[in-house]
């Protein structure tokens, strides 16, 4: 390819070197001066300089440089249309991963960012349907799933592609936090990941009530009461309801939230976080270099990504057997006014959360849940600043554990909802 880069560049450069050489009026007239034997050289005759007439600037840019180049192959055709983008894919091509035994960890990232794109989709053509309002939500879920062709697999396979791209997303921060990927030079990648990944549980959060369902009804009552306990909480609570209780002005914000907000925000830190990917390239596990565990390197481009398209393939095998297998109910409309049903509970990404706030049901209770969140987060996501060992390339075992800890939490607070209640 690095050829067939010259070449057009190569091909846009002869025509202006060929003309500063000679002017080709001059090199004509030595050639006739020459079959007619001993004649003088006649001076060639320039044009007289007429004012106002388009003369263009010496140096300006060819307004085809390609003109000369090959064209019909595919590949060149959009070097050409892209010439821009080529020093891109040139870096892509050279950039390298490396092998090792955890390799396997490195496609959950892509995979996060697979039911990513899934997401926006699905997500525009259920916005072709949908509308926001108490009255309506509700039979326009009823109607995509059984009025509109495909409609039900398009909804299916927004509400397992949502649930994917969280546990994606966890596997992926986990897997990096272990293999500390996070330590020198990548922290804002880790900080930028930490956002998404609360984001994502935004995306989730804001969905929920969507279908204007009894379930989704309360579980956003209990959600968005959280904050009130904190001081100054009353004003968020209202913020996000948009009023004292969940109503039609909590739908429409929530939609607002989800359709506008979030997916802005994602765009614009995933674009971040993947910059940093591509500047900062992958890291390897601590100490592996040296002892040896490196099994070589691959080309990102096409290898890695070859694939992690392979992943994708099977992510979406995967996500069409849970949607047409597995459908998720609609439920029976919400009714505010009806008394909330028993065994009412956040979606299982919420689960460690919520098992918490149920553990310490005491006076104060709420607000110690909300400040060990709090902390936990801040702890959370500076981690990369603090472990000084993994940034000098060093192993930092009580990182480990704070790690393992955290995973404890979240396995033992969900499978214990999950006892409780059921799925
Ligand atoms: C919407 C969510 C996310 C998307 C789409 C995403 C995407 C990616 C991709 C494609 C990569 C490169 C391949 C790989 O190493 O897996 C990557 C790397 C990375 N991500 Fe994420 N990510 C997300 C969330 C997170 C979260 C929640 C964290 C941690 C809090 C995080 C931290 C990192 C780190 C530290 C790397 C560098 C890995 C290395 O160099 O070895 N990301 N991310």
């Amino acid at each position: 390819m690095a050829e067939e880069n010259k070449s057009p560049q190569a091909a846009a450069s002869k025509p202006s070197a060929a003309g500063k050489s000679k002017p080709p009026a001059a090199e004509a007239a030595p050639a006739k001066a020459g079959a007619a034997g001993k004649a003088k050289p006649v001076p060639a005759k320039s044009a007289p300089e007429r004012k106002g007439v388009y003369k263009p600037a010496e140096g300006r840019a060819e307004a085809n440089p390609f003109k000369d180049s090959r064209t019909g192959a595919v590949e060149s055709w959009f070097q050409e249309r892209f010439a821009l983008l080529n020093p891109i894919i040139d870096y892509l091509r050279k950039k390298e991963v490396p092998r090792h035994r955890l390799s396997f960890w490195y496609y959950f990232g892509g995979l996060t960012l697979f039911f990513f794109s899934i997401q926006i989709i699905t997500g525009l053509l259920l916005l072709l349907y949908y509308r926001p309002t108490e009255a309506e939500a509700f039979a326009r879920f009823v109607y995509i799933q059984t009025e509109v062709p495909y409609g039900w697999l398009i909804r299916q396979v927004h509400a397992w592609s949502a649930n994917l791209m969280v546990l994606m997303a966890f596997i992926h921060m986990f897997s990096t936090f272990f293999m500390k990927a996070y330590r020198k030079p990548r922290e804002l990648m880790w900080v930028s990941g930490f956002v998404l990944l609360i984001l994502t549980l935004g995306f989730g959060f804001t969905g929920y009530l969507l279908p204007w369902n009894e379930l989704a009804y309360f579980a956003t009552q209990i959600g968005t009461e959280v904050p009130k306990v904190v001081p100054g909480g009353e004003f968020l609570v209202r913020v996000l309801r948009g009023g004292e209780e969940v109503g039609g002005e909590t739908l429409t914000r929530m939609f607002a939230m989800h359709v506008v907000l979030l997916p802005g925000l994602v765009l614009l830190f995933l674009s971040g976080h993947l910059f940093l990917v591509q500047v900062l390239g992958t890291s390897s596990p601590i100490g592996y270099k040296e002892a040896g565990l490196i099994k070589g390197y691959e080309k990102f481009f096409p290898d890695f990504v070859a694939k992690d398209g392979i992943a994708w393939l099977i992510g979406f095998g995967l996500l069409i057997y849970l949607a047409v297998v597995f459908p998720w109910e609609i439920g029976v409309k919400a009714d505010p006014l009806s008394a909330a049903p028993d065994g009412i509970k956040p979606e299982w990404y919420f689960w460690a959360q919520f098992q918490l706030l149920k553990d310490l049901k005491f006076e104060g209770g709420e607000l110690l849940a909300i400040i060990i969140f709090t902390i936990g987060a801040i702890v959370w996501i500076l981690v990369p600043f603090m472990d000084k060992k993994a940034s000098r390339e060093e192993r930092s075992p009580l990182f480990t554990i704070l790690g393992l800890l955290v995973l404890a939490f979240m396995i033992i607070g969900t499978f214990r909802v999950y006892l409780e209640y059921g799925w």
